[in-house]
């Protein structure tokens, strides 16, 4: 045979095996359903009646079709959260931010690509207070024959952390809307939608069970999906091993407690390396502000095969509600894997530099219970939702909707973290950070103290970002920098800037768009404290914003 054919062939033989990317189609039915495991029978919103809903699986290079069908009578709309959308923000799902909501009746296939990303992550209604119910894991699997950086896990298990309400959480968040204070907290934990054996908001169930055998190592996908609570989780006499947050390999380090805030995900291995029997597992609130949460602890139990139902629990105290040294301490373990592989591509230089303000305060209402509201801010500016969404505005270059002034410092710089109420008065507005394609943005996100410092778990949509420094009290321009971490530090989505401190994080902005950025405490946000920045295009190909699809919702 001639060189050429057989070479030809070759090629065409090979070529299936070389093929790895698929295209994965889902329906995702919005439905009412009876939560009957929970402490009531009142309907909640799920998607295809399961709760948590349906994880979607996908692997690196995937394409992922999700067609959403809304039954129920709210809008909708779902966000793939960690999930980069490079050139695909229609996809997005933040409701008046990507796209106009899909109303009651209607439904909206997202459409995108899972682009150099693999690992944990999770979706929710991004409207609303939904994604107190609609929420499931993303678990994207590495491209066919790429193993873990990890030993191979015997078993992986989704471990996804919620809260939940006897109450409609509409309802609970209307009401404190027009009364200007906080809402309600939430009547219990759950750990897989149960609140677990222990609990005292728990109908005749034992709650979630991990079977595990002997010896044998299980790898753990756990999200947290609540919506106002960072969470501790334990498993009782086991170490877990930290390999993996937010879709980005990390160094792994050993731990008894991860924390792990909303919207953030964290794989652990869990070695079953104990004498056979029963250990409880927990994920029980941190906050260490004095601000009202809900104290109640999840639990799920670890079971030995092979060991009796009845036998005895072996359990350990979760951490105190506050103990700040515990959070402090995982936080600071957590590095980038940055193997030859997996690289940290730190940005080193920096073409926009940032100063937000984060946090909470209160305005006049002379109509509230008060004669004041709270609200939430980032640089005094309280974010308004428009009626339309922002990246159809910027695209068809509608104007009237947003302004693309965001301030990139605060207006009136104060001793942030200290002393009394210096700066309540916010304003409002539709305001949002350009930036031109492809530029570095360091962005320090700064607590403030008006009412209490507070820990806010801060996202950021169509990014991961390296979290280069943290620090209490005021971040010093001069002095701060010099301890930030450019060679591993952690790469993920979601950030909890500490209580009272500050963090300082670093991106490329190479995805055009309008992205969002917000508290992941869903209070926060419906205060106010979210922004977007609107990301241009570039010049070269594959650096433009794609054009909408046929079946984009409108308003
Ligand atoms: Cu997980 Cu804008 O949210």
């Amino acid at each position: 045979m001639e060189s050429w054919i057989r070479a030809v062939l070759l090629v065409a033989c090979t070529l299936p095996l070389l093929v790895d990317a698929t295209t994965r189609h889902y329906k995702f039915n919005v439905v009412m359903s009876n939560a009957t495991r929970l402490c009531s029978t009142k309907p909640i919103v799920t998607v295809n009646g399961q709760f948590p809903g349906p994880t979607l699986y996908a692997r690196e290079g995937d394409n992922v079709l999700v067609k959403v069908v809304n039954h129920v009578k709210y809008n909708v709309t779902i966000h793939w959260h960690g999930v980069r959308q490079l050139q695909t923000g229609w996809a997005d799902g933040p409701a008046y931010i990507t796209q106009c909501p899909i109303q009651p009746g209607q439904n909206y296939v997202y459409n995108f690509t899972i682009k150099g990303q693999r690992g944990t992550l999770l979706w929710h209604a991004h409207i609303l207070w939904l994604r107190a119910t609609v929420h499931g894991a993303i678990v994207i699997l590495p491209k066919p024959s790429v193993p873990y950086p990890f030993p191979a896990p015997h078993k992986e298990e989704i471990v996804i952390l919620g809260e939940w309400w006897i109450s409609d959480t509409e309802a609970v968040i209307n009401q404190a809307m027009k009364a200007g204070l906080p809402p309600n907290v939430s009547d219990a934990h759950t750990i897989n939608g149960h609140p677990g054996p222990m609990s005292t908001c728990a109908t005749s169930q034992d709650g979630f069970k991990l079977q595990v055998d002997s010896g044998k190592t299980y790898l753990l996908r756990i999200i947290n999906a609540a919506l106002n609570e960072e969470l501790f989780f334990k498993v009782a006499g086991h170490k877990l091993t930290v390999v993996e947050v937010d879709a980005v390999y990390t160094k792994p380090f050993k731990t008894d407690t991860i924390l792990v805030a909303p919207g953030q995900t964290t794989n652990v291995l869990l070695t079953a390396d104990q004498g056979a029997g029963r250990y409880l597992v927990t994920a029980s609130p941190f906050m260490d502000s004095p601000i009202a949460v809900d104290n109640k602890t999840a639990t799920a139990t670890v079971h030995y095969t092979n060991t009796l139902s009845t036998s005895a629990l072996t359990t350990a105290k979760p951490p105190a509600q506050n103990a700040t040294p515990v959070a402090t301490s995982f936080v600071d373990s957590l590095r980038s894997l940055n193997s030859r592989t997996y690289p940290a591509r730190v940005p080193l230089q920096v073409d926009r530099s940032l100063l937000f303000t984060v946090g909470i305060g209160v305005n006049p209402c002379p109509a509230c219970a008060n004669g004041s509201r709270v609200v939430a801010d980032i640089n005094n500016v309280s974010f308004v939702m428009p009626t339309t969404a922002i990246l159809q505005a910027h695209y068809f270059n509608v104007s009237g909707v947003f302004t693309d002034d965001f301030p990139a410092n605060p207006p009136v710089a104060f001793n942030y973290t200290g002393g009394g109420p210096k700066n309540l008065q916010t304003m409002t507005g539709t305001r949002l950070y350009r930036l031109p394609y492809n530029s570095t943005v360091q962005l320090v996100l700064q607590d403030t103290g008006i009412i209490a410092p507070e820990n806010h778990p801060v996202h950021l949509h169509g990014f991961n970002f390296f979290a280069v420094g943290r620090g209490l009290g005021n971040y010093n321009p001069k002095t701060s920098p010099s301890k930030f971490n450019l060679v591993d530090p952690i790469e993920r989505n979601t950030i909890g800037v500490p209580s009272g401190g500050w963090t300082a994080i670093r991106f490329t902005a190479d995805n055009p768009g309008v992205w969002f950025m917000h508290c992941h405490l869903e209070v926060h946000t419906t205060w106010g404290l979210k922004m977007a920045f609107l990301v241009d295009d570039g010049k070269g190909p594959n650096e433009s914003l794609l054009p909408p699809p046929i079946d984009l919702p409108t308003c």
